[in-house]
């Protein structure tokens, strides 16, 4: 190089700014690298061996006429040091990508590709989404991903669900947005005897939590119902109502007609258990509530003061909100219906 480029560099150009950005530029590289691989199954794959590009190849379902693409994608991760490449295998090097494969770590790379794939975007677009009005569908979520990525929450979720089984007596539940089922089994490992009826709108979810389900021997003890639960129509009375990590999917309109025919489901001193997020928490949180707010549901977080507030106006007569997790704006809200309504 020229001197004089050397100082156009230095002095003009400001090298100084840029190579102060190559860490953020090499985080955000590897991060997106390791997060498509894991989500495509290659860090599994990898995991169990070394592999040659032919392997991932037919692997990933790629078509041979792909295969420079490939291995140039392979190459990032090379470059990145997420893979090595060595005498033509490829194995995993990187200590991001040698974390997310780990059988252990699966719900945490669940939640990284949630951060990965709807946040960042969220982030990136969110001034362009604002001024064409383009918001977010559910379409634009993959269900099956957000029901593994909200199992990161299942300490918290379980101590709220242990919290309404204590406080009231129940032998019947009805859950609403029921996810991957995980607190289905929870509730049917706490008591067997319970009567569980279950619903979510989302036919993909469905899908998963029934395998899920079979898997665990419980498929018989739920009725699984797909059905959004504004047209859901009890045939009895439930001692619980439980609504884990959804009540933001229900636009602010929506939320005293949920709330209210929520109330009429319940039993008398029957409890509706809410577990979510609200506003005015860590950038997670921020971003979550981002994502809602550009989206078509018309929602957001709920502040947890309102949220108090509608299940008083709905009708309930105790409501109780917890901080579950120390630090964060993540709520537990046990609201119980009068022990004489009709
Ligand atoms: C973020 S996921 C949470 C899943 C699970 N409760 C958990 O905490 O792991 C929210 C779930 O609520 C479901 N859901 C949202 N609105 C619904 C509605 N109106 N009726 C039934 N299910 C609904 C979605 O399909 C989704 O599976």
């Amino acid at each position: 190089m020229r001197l004089n480029t050397l100082k156009k560099l230095v002095f003009d150009k400001n090298i100084f700014g840029f190579l102060g950005l190559t860490g953020n530029i090499n985080q955000l590289y590897k991060t997106s690298f390791a997060t498509a691989a894991s989500s495509c199954g290659l860090l599994d794959y990898l995991q169990a061996r070394p592999r040659t590009l032919t392997d991932i190849q037919l692997r990933l379902a790629t078509d041979h006429s792909q295969q420079a693409g490939l291995e140039a994608w392979l190459g990032c991760g090379v470059r990145f040091g997420e893979l090595r490449l060595k005498n033509g295998y490829y194995e995993l090097k990187g200590k991001l990508s040698r974390s997310l494969a780990r059988p252990r770590n699966e719900i945490a790379a669940a939640t990284l590709e949630e951060v990965v794939r709807y946040h960042y975007d969220a982030l990136l677009n969110a001034p362009s989404r604002l001024r064409s009005g383009h918001k977010y569908s559910l379409a634009d979520q993959d269900g099956e991903l957000i029901a593994r990525s909200s199992r990161i929450l299942e300490p918290f979720v379980e101590e709220a669900i242990d919290w309404a089984l204590q406080t009231g007596k129940v032998g019947s539940v009805l859950e609403v947005g029921f996810g991957s089922g995980y607190y289905l089994k929870y509730l049917l490992q706490s008591n067997p005897q319970l009567r569980i009826q279950a619903i979510d709108y989302q036919q993909e979810v469905v899908d998963a939590a029934g395998v899920n389900l079979r898997r665990w021997g419980l498929a018989d003890q739920v009725e699984l119902s797909c059905c959004d639960v504004m047209e859901f129509a009890a045939t009895g009375r439930y001692d619980l109502i439980t609504l884990h990590n959804n009540i933001y999917y229900f636009p602010l309109a929506m939320r005293m007609p949920l709330l209210r025919h929520l109330h009429g489901m319940l039993a008398p001193g029957g409890q509706l258990l809410l577990t979510t997020s609200c506003r005015g928490g860590s950038p997670a949180i921020a971003a979550l509530n981002l994502w809602w707010s550009l989206s078509d549901v018309a929602g957001a977080l709920p502040d947890k003061d309102d949220l108090v507030n509608m299940l008083q106006q709905a009708g309930f007569a105790q409501v109780e909100a917890r901080q579950m997790l120390p630090g964060e704006s993540y709520y537990g809200v046990l609201a119980k219906t009068d022990n004489k309504i009709q």
